[in-house]
């Protein structure tokens, strides 16, 4: 059985993800390939569970680190639960948000350091890295504008800080695809969800060719 391949989709709020997640998992479909489609922090019971705990905070939330064990727990748990074993039934999977969010929210913006999010991802999930990331980038003012948007207001833990952590985490992004050419694909999230959807398609293609 051939072990399936792992992608995951970054970048900052309301960049449109989970419609391009959709779209592609459409995609790949009609190639005959089993797709399984899934989130962070959540995609298991117990990732879900965290999830809460995470966006919606008892008390006066949680501190950088515990949050970041927190997702790194979340993480773990669907790590261990659904990714591998999907993997490697052959299944492709692909995530909306993995550890790079890490690295972007609670690392680089959330002023942890890397190395820390790392070991943390080595203990919680054996250090699995994507096969392929794409992260949808715009400019800050687009990611604001985005945001208020989409929330209209109302907003959780995270998506509620401030535009300068925001515009923080948009620059963790590029800094991570950067530092990472052969993974991660930084691609234009801006124009029509046709036009993302084609530059998206454009990313997968040699990971598919090289698949088949
Ligand atoms: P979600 O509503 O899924 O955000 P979005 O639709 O923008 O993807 O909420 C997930 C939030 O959690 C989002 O603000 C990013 C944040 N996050 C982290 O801070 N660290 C992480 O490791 C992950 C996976 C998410």
């Amino acid at each position: 059985m051939k072990r399936g391949s792992f992608i995951t989709f970054e970048g900052g709020e309301g960049m449109g993800k989970s419609t391009q997640i959709r779209l592609l998992a459409q995609t790949l479909e009609e190639r005959g390939i089993d797709v399984v489609v899934t989130r962070e922090p959540g995609g298991t019971p117990g990732g879900e569970a965290i999830r809460e705990l995470l966006l919606q905070p008892p008390g006066e939330g949680w501190t950088i680190e515990a949050e970041a064990l927190l997702f790194a727990a979340a993480r773990a748990d669907h790590v261990a639960r659904l990714i591998v074993p999907a993997l490697e039934s052959g299944r492709w999977v692909l995530c909306d948000r993995f550890v790079d969010s890490s690295r972007a929210y609670q690392g680089i913006a959330g002023e942890m350091t890397d190395d820390a999010i790392k070991t943390l991802h080595g203990i919680g999930s054996g250090g699995l890295m994507p096969d392929l990331t794409l992260v949808l980038d715009a400019s800050d003012a687009e990611v604001t504008a985005r945001l208020a948007r989409r929330d209209g207001g109302v907003s959780d833990a995270i998506g509620g800080r401030t535009a300068a952590f925001h515009a923080s985490v948009n620059a963790a992004f590029q800094q991570i695809a950067a530092s990472d050419p052969d993974r991660v694909r930084l691609i234009d999230g801006t124009g029509s969800i046709e036009e993302v959807r084609a530059r998206v398609a454009d990313s997968v293609a040699n990971l598919l060719a090289s698949r088949s």
